[in-house]
């Protein structure tokens, strides 16, 4: 049997796997088995931002592991806390609790607004329709898509889940009940939507008026991928919890929340915990990947963005039949096509291009954030090859 076959006989099929064996990867091209070469413009789904194989995350890596790997969250660690300051300092925020994955530390933010609020008798939390925080009861609850949700219930009660970019709407629900109001600022898994400046601006006059917490998650589109290190910064305000995963570990799993001074204050030793939360491995990633991220990767989301922003609205002039929208921010870009996405993903596929198919017929575009002009170009001239015969 061959690698894909014996995947078939093993391992339960939950994913819509693209038909490729790897064999490695470096910087933006995966490698198959069979030594094909592809350019990744899905970068393991907005996580590897420094691109594959980084010799500065190898490195530290590889000096990690020879110390320890794993020692629980019994001791201080100092990977751990030294990226904690770095995301304290980023985020302008106090604690970082580190957990995971996107859906633990999401389930984090729900647990500790309901901790805070329970006790003012706040324990509603309103959430956006399309959005995307995870796959445990928690996050799904948070979230409408059926597909995500069927035969699962009952979930937990107590979410509102409210058109996203409708700020009255919004206002409808709010009450003195609200702990919080949890937004993803460019939503991800629902077709790269960005919030409006006119939705941030209520939900900060929400808060003002009820006292109520703004969690921003930032699993997707945060570190880097919108052209800022997070994206609420691109709306020039302060959330009270921001969530991290995906980027933040480097390619490892690590997930994180960093939370204002009064709710760092919230929880003691035992209220909420993890055994692997924080791996030391792990968070020497993370160091290497926001270091890099201030030392010219940043600048680079723009200019590259840009430009892959700027020529995919050309190639919608182009084929203005086939395109209905270009959106996103930095290197997160979506295009919207008129038919079904997922078989332009597999026709890019024949042609060595990795990317993804989201919400029925978005062509989903999260590249390393180191995706270099010429990639960008050699994505551009295969796009539109490939919508002349699509
Ligand atoms: C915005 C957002 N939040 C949370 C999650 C859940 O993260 P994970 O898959 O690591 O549990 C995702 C995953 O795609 C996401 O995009």
């Amino acid at each position: 049997m061959n690698l894909i076959q014996r995947e078939k006989a093993n391992i339960y099929n939950t994913y819509n796997r693209l038909p490729v064996a790897v064999s490695h990867a470096k910087g933006s091209k995966i490698y198959d088995v069979e030594g094909n070469e592809y350019l990744d413009m899905l970068s393991g789904i907005a996580v590897n931002a420094l691109g594959h194989s980084h010799p500065r995350i190898i490195e530290v890596i590889q000096e990690q592991i020879q110390r320890y790997c794993h020692i629980s969250n019994f001791f201080y660690q100092e990977p751990q806390i030294q990226l904690a300051e770095k995301l304290n300092k980023l985020t302008n925020l106090s604690k970082t609790y580190f957990c995971n994955s996107g859906a633990e530390a999401t389930e984090s933010a729900i647990k500790l607004s309901r901790f805070w609020g329970n006790p003012l008798g706040k324990n509603r939390i309103i959430t956006f329709s399309g959005g995307f925080h995870g796959r445990t009861m928690g996050t799904l609850s948070a979230m409408d898509k059926p597909l995500y949700k069927e035969r699962m219930g009952p979930f937990l009660p107590n979410f509102d889940i409210v058109p996203i970019n409708k700020p009255e709407v919004l206002r409808s629900y709010v009450t003195e009940e609200t702990a919080a109001i949890m937004l993803e600022h460019i939503q991800g898994e629902g077709g790269v939507v960005e919030a409006s400046e006119e939705l941030i601006q209520t939900m900060i006059k929400l808060r003002e008026k009820y006292n109520l917490l703004l969690i921003a998650d930032e699993v997707q589109c945060g570190i880097g991928r919108s052209g800022d290190m997070f994206a609420y910064q691109q709306y020039n305000y302060q959330p009270d919890i921001v969530i991290t995963a995906k980027a933040i570990g480097g390619g490892l799993p690590l997930g994180a929340i960093t939370v204002s001074e009064t709710l760092g204050n919230e929880w003691k030793p035992g209220t909420h915990g993890t055994t692997f939360g924080g791996n030391a491995v792990a968070c020497c990633a993370g160091i290497v990947v926001l270091d890099e991220l201030e030392n010219g990767v940043l600048e680079n989301v723009q200019t590259v963005g840009t430009y892959l922003f700027e020529q995919l609205q050309l190639v919608q002039k182009e084929f203005p039949k086939k395109i209905v929208s270009i959106r996103g921010r930095g290197l997160m870009l979506g295009v919207e096509f008129s038919f079904p996405s997922r078989p332009f993903v597999e026709k890019l596929l024949e042609k060595r291009i990795i990317s993804n198919s989201t919400s029925e017929t978005i062509l989903r575009i999260v590249p390393p954030l180191t995706l270099s002009k010429e990639e960008a170009q050699h994505f551009l001239d295969v796009l539109r090859n490939t919508l002349q015969s699509f």
